[in-house]
């Protein structure tokens, strides 16, 4: 009683400092739960990407803005969950008994990749294990978050044919005239033309296209640019994850390059203005008599420096 007595008149001789101290504190605790979505709403308003004319692209794609451009909303963080599953843990003992194993095994695994340029159209792969594959190529980290990248998939012959052709025909003008003897000298140990049959023969090709930029709704609710960063960093780090993927799937590919057919591939597929086709990918499993040059890679200590 004597407490309360005592602090009585305290507290109503000095409520209004108290107000104040109290006022600040929970204006601090806001400002910092909410500074992210503070920032981001400071970006959006200063933001000067024009608005899409309605020339400016094919909209019937959906663009999910909510979904895609996590930066404008506010994200909460969690706690890393570090027993992800039974093959994959973090845990400390499990890591140092077998991060060896491991890291050799898959460097066996990654070591006997080859790039295939003779298919068999036959056996055709699972739907399931493609959809794995482009997941799994969606896992790769990416600038801001952007996920910059499509992946076509096509299985169609009649669609294959036409990629062929339209590779074919730019393929012969890239080897005649761009590329220069030197380039064709040095792809001379790949014997390689601008004749793809296995664009036709691999049951799958997948189509890599970049997202130069995205799209989000403003709030007039109208469509709008929005840049995306490092995409051709991402998409290519994409296209790695791709590659292992197929490769651990027990099938093979082939990186290639679509040089000067972008817009042609882009009208045939129905792609939207913000996407490149940077790479083909004949998936599939390699014919009998397939074969490949004799290469070797470079040593660990030719790639490898080691500041300790
Ligand atoms: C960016 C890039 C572009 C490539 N473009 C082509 C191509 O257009 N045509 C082709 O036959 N191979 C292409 N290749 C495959 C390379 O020739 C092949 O990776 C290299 O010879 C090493 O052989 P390996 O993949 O069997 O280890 C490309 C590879 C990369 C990484």
């Amino acid at each position: 009683m004597q407490h309360v007595d005592m602090g009585l008149p305290f507290l109503a001789n000095n409520w209004l400092f108290f107000l104040i101290i109290f006022t600040i504190y929970l204006t601090c605790k806001f400002v910092y739960k909410h500074k992210s979505l503070l920032g981001n709403l400071k970006t959006y308003f200063n933001k000067s990407t024009p608005l899409l004319n309605s020339n400016d692209g094919d909209h019937s794609h959906s663009f999910n803005s909510q979904e895609t451009m996590p930066h404008i909303n506010y994200i909460h963080h969690i706690p890393f969950l570090i027993n992800i599953s039974k093959n994959h843990n973090y845990s400390k003992s499990l890591l140092l008994e077998t991060a060896i194993t491991r890291s050799k095994d898959y460097f066996n695994l990654m070591n006997s990749r080859r790039s295939i340029r003779f298919f068999s159209s036959k056996p055709v792969p699972p739907l399931e294990v493609m959809e794995n594959i482009i997941k799994t190529a969606g896992t790769s980290p990416s600038g801001a978050h952007c996920q910059p990248w499509t992946f076509v998939l096509i299985s169609n012959p009649r669609i294959k044919k036409e990629v062929r052709n339209i590779v074919e025909m730019e393929e012969e003008i890239n080897y005649k005239k761009r590329m220069g003897e030197k380039w064709v000298e040095d792809l001379k140990f790949a014997r390689t033309n601008w004749i793809k049959e296995y664009l036709e023969t691999a049951p799958y090709l997948i189509i890599v296209f970049k997202q130069v930029y995205g799209y989000q709704n403003n709030n007039e609710g109208m469509v709008e640019k929005t840049p995306f960063y490092y995409q051709e960093m991402s998409v290519c780090i994409a296209c790695g994850i791709l590659i292992s993927a197929i490769h651990n799937a027990g099938m093979v590919t082939l990186t290639s390059t679509p040089l000067n057919s972008n817009n042609k591939l882009k009208r045939l597929l129905n792609r939207p203005d913000n996407e490149k086709a940077i790479l083909i990918l004949p998936v599939g499993y390699p014919a009998k008599d397939a074969t490949v040059p004799n290469i070797k890679r470079k040593k660990l200590s030719d790639i490898m420096v080691h500041i300790d």
